[in-house]
């Protein structure tokens, strides 16, 4: 996710593909656009490898492209939205090349299937998460006239073997995806439908993946998965062995498995669930200087009944309990969070549970976002969407303000420090100047001077904003 307070997360971000080196000009091109989780933009990776592997090479620019495939996400009513305004652009692409074949991934068209080909006519193509190794036949049906349709989810595919294509040539971090689907039934959410049951991935398919991204010159990985403290190989839901001939492996040792790849390889992992986050993943990111100390541990509320509602089986001591046991175990650990204002029957008192609960922990960062009511979820059957937007829309600001002030603390007290930085590029506002991250994910912005991405430097805070640290490189700590 990116780091903006807003309330919107899904980002629009073109995916930039390179036409790879190795097809003739005249093969097909492939054009990809994400939307939404850091998820679907790993998968777009895999698409992209996918088809590469049938003849098609990709293209940054979608008026060249045959195929254009469009990755979308279901989280919040506007997320959808702005896809179907996006598919209605292409649509009249179409009119003018009627050839071009435009096709649906991801979570919408999971939800929507066939939908969107029948009564919106939209797209000719739509392939669901778990359906994406038969993407080149479906465009092939598409060629011969017809409609394509793949939304079957699966209970295995982790897509184990596909090595992605990296959609940011030369770039410096990496997602690496290590299980699918999710088994949580948090009542505001529609990722469950979309993704499918939850599965682990191969733990050596995994560190693979890190070695050859950490020879390609990649320095930070991204392990991704919607809850990733349930990550288990060959464990079953109850702890138990599956085959006694395999090795088991739980979140924390895939960790350690992946830190041990390289030193200068720096582990991040994306999300942790407060239900299920244990004390052993804590204890390996002290253990390890490559591991970051950065948690994103969404809250969602700070309110117990609400968060029962929510069903996400924790209460707002449990969540307090964990943080302590963050500051308790790393305590250098910055922690971002997701809340959500005016779930289905939130009053003023709960409301403020949220507002106290971010001045007990004081998060470095957090994603706010309004209730959005999606179709076939708990929550849609059991509660009315019953706050008012305008007081939505209020309680998002209230509590929008408050985490700016909290930004703003959190970065002033890193003023004087010098922390390790890894560069990720050119800032975005000035070329004289370099972007990178410290340990806790906070950008930190500082003079050029002769340094280039991939580089670790060592650099004293000396000013910041509410998102951003700005310094100069030091020799050493
Ligand atoms: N698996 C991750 C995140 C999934 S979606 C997790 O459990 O944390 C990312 C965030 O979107 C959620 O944490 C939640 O804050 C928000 N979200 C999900 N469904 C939503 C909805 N219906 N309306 C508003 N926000 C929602
Ligand atoms: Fe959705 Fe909850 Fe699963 Fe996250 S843990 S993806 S919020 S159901
Ligand atoms: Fe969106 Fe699907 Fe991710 S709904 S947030 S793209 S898992």
């Amino acid at each position: 996710m990116e780091n903006k307070v807003i309330d919107e997360s899904v980002q629009g971000s073109a995916v930039m593909l390179k036409t790879e080196t190795s097809f003739v000009s005249d093969s097909k091109k492939l054009y990809v656009e994400s939307y939404g989780c850091q998820m679907n933009f790993s998968d777009s990776e895999v698409v992209a490898s996918i088809m590469n592997a049938n003849g098609y090479a990709t293209t940054r620019n979608v008026d060249e492209a045959d195929v254009v495939l469009i990755n979308t996400c279901s989280i919040r009513e506007n997320a959808e939205l702005r896809v179907r305004n996006r598919l209605t652009e292409f649509k009249s692409k179409k009119a003018k090349k009627p050839d071009l074949v435009i096709g649906i991934l991801g979570c919408m068209a999971e939800r929507l299937k066939k939908s969107l080909l029948e009564e919106e006519q939209l797209v000719d193509l739509v392939a669901g998460p778990d359906a994406y190794r038969d993407l080149p036949n479906l465009v092939e049906e598409v060629g011969t006239g017809q409609k394509a349709v793949n939304v079957l989810l699966s209970r295995d595919e982790t897509y184990a073997d596909i090595s992605p294509v990296r959609l940011d040539q030369g770039g410096i971090s990496a997602f690496v995806t290590i299980m699918r689907g999710c088994d949580n039934m948090c009542s505001f959410c529609v990722v469950p439908f979309t993704r499918g049951r939850e599965r682990s991935r191969d733990p050596e398919t995994i560190v693979e993946e890190c070695k050859v991204l950490f020879e390609q010159g990649y320095r930070e990985v991204t392990l991704l998965g919607q809850n990733v403290d349930s990550y288990r190989w060959n464990l079953s839901s109850k702890g138990e062995i599956k085959d006694p001939n395999r090795p088991t492996v739980n979140f924390a040792q895939l960790m350690e498995k992946v830190a041990l790849v390289s030193p200068a390889l720096r582990i991040r992992f994306s999300t942790s669930h407060p239900k299920d986050m244990t004390d052993d993943v804590l204890e390996m990111m002290a253990k390890y200087e490559n591991i970051c100390s950065y948690i994103h541990l969404p809250v969602q509320s700070g309110s117990t009944s609400v968060l029962e509602r929510m069903n996400r089986s924790y209460t707002r001591e449990w969540y307090l309990d964990r943080i302590n046991a963050i500051r308790r175990i790393v305590p250098d650990c910055a922690i971002s969070t997701d809340i959500i204002t005016g779930f289905c029957g939130e009053t003023e008192e709960e409301h403020t549970d949220t507002l106290t609960i971010m001045d007990e922990v004081a998060f470095d960062f957090a994603y706010m976002f309004k209730y959005s009511e999606r179709p076939k979820t708990l929550a849609e059957r059991r509660f009315d969407d019953d706050v008012p937007e305008e007081i939505k829309t209020r309680r998002l600001n209230e509590i929008i303000a408050k985490q700016l002030q909290h930004s703003l603390t959190s970065n002033k007290n890193q003023i004087g420090q010098v922390q390790k930085i890894l560069i990720e590029g050119n800032s975005k506002r000035s070329e004289a100047h370099l972007s990178g991250r410290n340990s806790q994910n906070a950008v930190v912005v500082f003079p050029k001077e002769h340094y280039q991405k991939g580089d670790y430097v060592f650099v004293k805070i000396e000013d910041c904003t509410s998102a951003t640290l700005m310094g100069k490189v030091v020799e050493s700590i």
